[in-house]
């Protein structure tokens, strides 16, 4: 996480050196309450999960999800809304996920080794945006609107600075708020525009969960608001476009490596995108990749009824933090944590079988709060895996790990030289 332009984990290494497993850093609007190990994740997440809250505690968020987005609120609203987005999120949606994502990256990968490579991550990120605009809107979103995708991204480059310099508001242009301010006005004016047409009964094709959304109008219980299906759908894209990316560049640095991409490439050979978004080995060194590098590697919350930590008191409306960074490689809970090894995920009562307890591995978060696009990120990153091993290898220097606001990437956007071929020509 990046808070005020500079890389928090290195900070949190030092404090753990002297402090241990949990410890207050930063200051001002960036002082935290971190939590590194598995009894803080309890702690936070379920024995006292109550005394804390999501409102506030993704602030940098709210400008662009609004207030009513499921991330930055809490139940009982929190609950209902849930309710209402969840099946839309449905395990079935998966085959029509797959074969449009496969489809588009079919192009990408067509062009990357067309032009020999640069860096992965700014070219695939406006694809995957494209992607994800498509699933949770519809195809006929991007066409009807053509600045959306711009407009979403120029807001998430806002939200994507150190906290720190967001909170620098200047309203007037060239300042980053002032881009940010116009950019929401657009997408919000495009979203409610669509919102609006498809109540009115206006055919406009295939909507995606927005569609699903809108079925639910004659649910009274169910129904949401026009304002909160505006923040849902923008929500839903700003929560979900830069970490699936992330997610996809992070396999990708291991498939790099031929003792890992070869078995996968034999495994998903043959298979239908479908089929190769359910493929063992392959969802197992996703499983692996998430470990290593949480492209969302902090839980944050605020502290909402006065609590203690092992007598230490948590004022109301103080910051935590959980490093997902830390507890994936905790050797107490994994075994040689820092090794690439699919197989704690294939095995799970093997000595290498990764820790029976849920609080150990949170890439997607907890309880009622798991990530709701869990399964669209995995289905996105397989189906690249799918399409770009079929006609691609690649090579790469090792990357460093950089924070780019919450989201971990590899520094330098992951440089790959790609080739056409499934093996390396040696
Ligand atoms: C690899 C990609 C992704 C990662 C690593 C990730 C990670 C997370 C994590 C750790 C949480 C829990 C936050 C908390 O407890 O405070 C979360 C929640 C959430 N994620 Fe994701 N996410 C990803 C992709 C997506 C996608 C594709 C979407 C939607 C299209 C999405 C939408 C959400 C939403 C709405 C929440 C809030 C759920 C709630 O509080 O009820 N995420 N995500």
């Amino acid at each position: 996480m990046n808070l005020a332009g500079g890389d928090v984990r290195a900070a949190l290494d030092a404090c753990r050196a002297d402090h241990g497993d949990a410890f207050v850093f930063g200051f001002g609007p960036i002082r935290y309450h971190w939590f590194l190990g598995i009894d803080g994740a309890r702690f936070v997440l379920l024995d006292e999960a109550d005394a804390f809250a999501n409102a506030g505690a993704y602030g940098f968020l709210q400008p662009i999800g609004g207030p009513t987005a499921l991330i930055a609120t809490d139940d009982p609203e929190h609950l209902r809304r849930r309710r209402s987005v969840q099946p839309a999120f449905h395990p079935r949606q998966v085959d029509g996920w797959a074969d449009a994502a496969a489809n588009r990256f079919e192009r990408f990968v067509a062009e990357r080794v067309a032009d020999g490579g640069g860096p992965l991550l700014p070219a695939l990120r406006p694809v995957v945006l494209e992607i994800v605009l498509d699933v949770l809107l519809g195809p006929s979103a991007r066409r009807r609107h053509p600045r959306l995708a711009d407009d979403v991204a120029t807001m998430m480059a806002f939200a994507n600075q150190p906290l720190l310099a967001q909170t620098i508001k200047l309203p007037v242009p060239p300042a980053p708020w002032a881009g940010f301010v116009a950019a929401r006005r657009r997408a919000d004016a495009a979203i409610r525009a669509d919102i609006r047409e498809r109540r009115a009964g206006a055919d406009l094709g295939a909507g995606g969960v927005l569609e699903l959304l809108l079925s639910l109008d004659g649910d009274a219980e169910a129904r949401l608001t026009e304002d909160e299906l505006r923040d849902q759908s923008l929500s839903l894209v700003s929560a979900g476009f830069d970490t699936t990316t992330a997610a996809i560049a992070w396999l990708s640095l291991l498939l790099t490596r031929e003792d890992l991409r070869d078995p996968v490439a034999d495994e998903l050979a043959g298979l239908a995108p479908a089929a190769a978004v359910r493929a063992p080995l392959a969802g197992a060194l996703l499983s692996e990749s998430l470990r290593l590098y949480p492209p969302a590697p902090a839980i944050l919350r605020r502290v909402r009824r006065g609590v203690a930590w092992r007598g230490h008191p948590l004022a109301v409306g103080a910051g935590v933090g959980l490093s997902l960074w830390h507890l994936h490689r905790d050797p107490g809970l994994w075994r040689e944590p820092a090794r690439v090894a699919p197989q704690r995920w294939l095995d799970r009562t093997g000595p290498w079988g990764a820790p029976r307890d849920p609080l150990a591995y949170l890439p997607f978060g907890h309880g009622g709060r798991y990530c709701i696009g869990a399964g669209l990120a995995r289905t996105l990153t397989l189906a690249f895996a799918w399409t770009a091993l079929r006609t691609a290898r690649w090579t790469t220097p090792v990357p460093e790990v950089r924070p780019v606001g919450m989201t971990l990437v590899p520094a330098g956007g992951l440089p790959l030289a790609w080739r056409r071929g499934r093996r390396r020509v040696r």
